[in-house]
């Protein structure tokens, strides 16, 4: 099972969330390859069974913007063919109120607009990851793994 986990991250809370992510799925038997949104041709998660993304929330409740390309070209790609499972995760500071960790349901839309089938809830948390956050991950992973099994079969 190929899955691929992209992030943006500026501080490191983001390409945390992926690196521990990776952990989650390599225990379970998939084959990962973790890399950034920014040197990611959006055409290419086709290519994968399950795509996870990290992702922070930028000024005004948007999405990073070393991700603009990216994020432009989900909407025109087609993963509905297999279709692909997606999950997104996010970091965020509830200080900006309103716009906490927003990105991720803008990505979520991004991807269903694809064809992509959410395998998760989206997992959000404040700055960075702890060992609080741990089980939601775990489940997050789990629920990935059994939306793959349940559309393609395999684990
Ligand atoms: C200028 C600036 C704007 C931000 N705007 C938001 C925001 O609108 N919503 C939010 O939830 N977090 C916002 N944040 C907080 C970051 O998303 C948060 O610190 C996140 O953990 C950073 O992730 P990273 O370490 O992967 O870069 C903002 C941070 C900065 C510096």
């Amino acid at each position: 099972m190929k899955v691929l986990i992209l992030y943006a991250s500026i501080t490191g809370n983001a390409k945390g969330m992926a690196r521990i992510l990776t952990q989650f799925f390599k225990h379970v038997g998939a084959t990962v390859t973790t890399g950034t949104m920014q040197q990611t041709d959006a055409a290419t998660l086709a290519d994968y069974d399950a795509v996870i993304l990290a992702t922070y929330t930028w000024s005004g409740g948007t999405t990073p913007e070393e991700a603009e390309d990216f994020y432009a070209d989900l909407t025109a790609v087609d993963l509905s063919a297999r279709p692909v499972v997606f999950g997104v995760v996010g970091t965020g500071d509830p200080f900006y109120g309103d716009d906490y960790n927003t990105a991720p349901d803008l990505f979520t839309a991004a991807l269903r607009a694809s064809g992509a089938v959410r395998g998760a809830a989206t997992v959000k948390i404040e700055q960075n990851a702890t060992d609080a956050d741990m089980p939601a991950f775990a489940q997050f992973t789990k629920s990935v793994m059994a939306k793959l099994q349940e559309l393609h079969g395999q684990a």
